[in-house]
């Protein structure tokens, strides 16, 4: 069964929004197969979002993601990687559908509440780095 690596982030906690996003994920028929609140460290955000390292909006990324803790999810089910992505929305929350996490609960970047793996290869990375507890 395919598994993924759940986040929300800082502004979805900061908003008191953990539950309503569990709330999403579980009423899809998802499973939560392990939840963390934790802070996170410069060091794993920078691992954790390596990919955008050259990014513009590198900086601010990182900074957002440690400002605060965020709670971190095991989420388990069929096609949960993409199942998940679409429950999120777009990136950009103003583009987001309605429907949708972002679509309903965010307007602007990078406040977008939630984070999801986007590959089965991103997502054993990421369980790894948040639940492997290697950093
Ligand atoms: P990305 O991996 O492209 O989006 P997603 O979270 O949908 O997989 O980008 C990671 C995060 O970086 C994104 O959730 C919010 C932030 N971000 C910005 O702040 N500005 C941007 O222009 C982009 C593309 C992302
Ligand atoms: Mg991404």
């Amino acid at each position: 069964m395919e598994q993924t690596l759940v986040l929300v982030k800082g502004d979805g906690v900061r908003r008191r929004l953990i539950g309503e996003i569990v709330r999403r994920i579980e009423a899809k028929g998802l499973d939560i197969r392990a939840m963390q609140l934790m802070d996170v460290s410069r060091e794993l955000a920078e691992e954790h979002y390596a990919e955008h390292r050259e990014k513009p909006f590198f900086g601010e990324l990182v900074d957002f993601i440690t400002s605060t803790p965020v709670v971190a999810m095991r989420i388990e089910g069929e096609g949960a990687i993409a199942v998940v992505r679409r429950l999120m929305g777009s990136t950009n929350p103003a583009e987001a559908p309605p429907g949708t996490i972002r679509g309903d609960l965010a307007l602007s970047l990078p406040d977008n509440l939630v984070h999801g793996s986007d590959s089965p290869e991103s997502a054993q990375r990421e369980l790894g780095l948040f639940f492997g507890g290697k950093i």
